[in-house]
């Protein structure tokens, strides 16, 4: 790796040199063309060709500052002696898109790599952070393998309400139920609306997109401490310009991800997240982004490092704090270091430094926030993976987030065969259930959403929000979101849309959860689940044509990481011809 990095290339060994570098008819269009966009020879001749790639769009709303950093990445790159070019991609974003943006991860990381692949680039910026947008952009990334470097959107400002601190979607689901049990007026609830979401950037608690960008810069993908920064913070745009600053010198280095990827590595973010206590979607991201590392992830696996690794943030859901707590208390470069016996800390990273070299002696300025080894918000991980014959390839669950009475629990099943017939039946005041039921919804899984929505935080039924009721054990193929909490089994796989055992179960059978020994079961007889099983009828394909179609033909199970099958590392794919 050093000698790689001490060798510098010349201009002719960049891959954009095929397009402007020669005298042939194309290059002649090539650099005529640049001309028209007003530069000259001086502005592009010689130099790197950097891509920066901007997720920003008007519905992307935690992106709404990514055209003045995308001036910023800019200036960084001119600066450098580079030539920078700005491209939008698939601007996916959790607020708005149907059924799922997760539908879409991976149409966006196949954006990413053929818009690199088809055009005259040495090299990316990337510019994410809403959740999805993360592993996407990393992912195509991670495929083209040209030097890549992370700018992630930042997290918004605290929320605020009434003299309270509010966090992204956590409050919401948190006020929503008080709102349903009559606790909260319309009035306030409309209040809440208008603090919540008060600075661009993505959500603030440590749901998906805070841990994705952090698992992006424990794999040494991001600038060191990047990830932590306010969206608004003026830091945030030094970061920015620094980011176009070093994408420069790592195409003259050839530092790409190939470089940095490993196995090593990933245990890094699988154990950074444990220590967060990530969102749990970021088990489905990371499988994905490994498979395109060529690197197998195991779902044991994260079960193994959560075993070993105490959870020390103290943040939203699993915790009290938010995102600017955790940046003031000296952010993800100070947990790290809390944690650094646990790490590989020669894992390189893009600015050319090992990890171990950009996290030394990081200080924690608030101890109630970023907590210690020894003085954990929790002994183990955020996330549990269980296994049984509901879950043959495995399911998981946040027991950090969840009300500990619930994680060793057998109860009656409630079983809604889709979110439509749980939306029309969750709410009647004949629906038989009480506080130790277990509900379960079916088809909600990467081909029965499709695309896995967040519907996994089951709600509670209004009768029972009204006793008192907050968390009870739900069950489900679907993903939550990372600013959900409690007792909720998600990504059962395989799923119930495809025959997988969820979608054998019937009201009034006992399911037992046992997280401690990471059991998840149906009590019905092996003879009994091959009867259902032989009744089961398999649904109708949903799409016949479109993107959908695709989807349905190619999109892997969540154990698997619902990449499609087709863009796992294998072969490669040929650079293009320049006639
Ligand atoms: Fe974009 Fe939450 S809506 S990160």
């Amino acid at each position: 790796m050093k000698n790689k990095m001490q060798r510098k290339r010349s201009p002719e060994e960049l891959r954009s040199h095929r397009w402007f570098g020669v005298t042939d008819m194309r290059s002649f269009a090539h650099r005529s063309r640049a001309k028209q966009m007003g530069y000259g020879h001086d502005d592009y001749a010689g130099k790197p060709v950097i891509a920066i790639i901007n997720t920003w769009s008007d519905l992307t709303t935690c992106h709404s500052h990514f055209r003045e950093r995308a001036e910023e990445v800019k200036r960084g790159v001119w600066q450098a002696g580079g030539f920078p070019v700005e491209i939008p991609a698939l601007p996916l974003n959790e607020t708005y898109m149907k059924p799922s943006p997760m539908m879409y991860r991976n149409l966006l990381a196949m954006e990413v790599e053929e818009l690199l692949r088809c055009q005259p680039i040495d090299g990316v910026v990337l510019m994410g952070g809403c959740d999805k947008t993360t592993p996407g952009l990393l992912m195509g990334a991670m495929s083209m393998d040209l030097p890549a470097i992370y700018l992630p959107a930042g997290p918004m400002l605290r929320g605020n309400w009434n003299g309270q601190v509010l966090g992204s979607g956590s409050d919401v689901w948190k006020y929503w139920a008080e709102k349903c049990a009559g606790n909260i007026t319309e009035a306030e609830w409309n209040e809440m609306e208008d603090g919540i979401a008060r600075s661009p950037g993505h959500c603030m608690t440590m749901g998906t997109a805070s841990t994705m960008t952090a698992i992006a810069e424990t794999l040494g993908f991001t600038l060191p401490g990047a990830s932590s920064i306010p969206a608004v913070d003026a830091n945030h745009s030094r970061l920015a310009a620094g980011c176009g600053r070093r994408i420069v010198e790592m195409i003259w280095e050839d530092l790409k991800p190939s470089d940095i990827l490993t196995m090593k590595s990933f245990d890094n973010a699988i154990t950074a997240d444990m220590a967060i206590g990530g969102s749990t979607n970021a088990i489905i991201h990371m499988v994905a982004m490994a498979g395109r590392a060529g690197i197998k992830l195991e779902l044991k696996k994260f079960d193994e490092i959560s075993q070993r690794t105490p959870m020390i943030a103290n943040l939203r859901p699993s915790g009290k704090h938010l995102m600017e707590d955790f940046y003031y208390s000296g952010g993800l470069r100070a947990l790290l270091w809390q944690i650094r016996e646990l790490l590989d800390l020669d894992c390189t990273t893009v600015n050319g430094q090992t990890i171990g070299e950009n996290i030394s002696g990081a200080k924690v300025h608030n101890t109630e926030v970023i907590r210690s080894i020894d003085d954990p918000v929790a002994p183990q991980g955020g996330t549990a993976i269980l296994y049984g014959n509901l879950a043959p390839n495995g399911a998981v669950i946040k027991p950090t987030a969840a009300e500990k009475r619930l994680l060793q629990h057998t109860g009656h099943a409630v079983v809604f065969r889709d979110y439509n017939d749980m939306a029309a039946r969750m709410d009647n005041e004949d629906l038989r259930c009480d506080e130790n039921s277990v509900i379960v919804l079916q088809n909600a899984g990467p081909l029965g959403g499709p695309g896995m929505p967040e519907w996994g935080m089951l709600p509670i039924p209004k009768k029972l929000l009204k006793k008192g009721v907050r968390d009870m054990v739900r069950i489900s193929d679907a993903r939550m979101s990372g600013t959900a909490y409690g007792a909720c089994v998600l990504h059962v796989s395989p799923e119930s849309y495809i025959g997988g055992p969820l979608a054998f179960v019937r009201d009034g059978d006992l399911i037992e959860l046992d997280v401690p020994n990471r059991k998840l079961n149906l009590q019905i007889s092996d003879d009994e689940m091959a009867k259902r099983q032989a009744e089961w009828v398999k649904p109708q394909r949903r799409y016949e044509r479109g993107f959908g179609a695709l989807f349905s033909e190619h999109v892997t199970q969540a154990d698997q990481g619902c990449d499609f099958d087709f863009l796992h590392a294998g072969a490669g794919t040929p650079e293009p011809e320049i006639h």
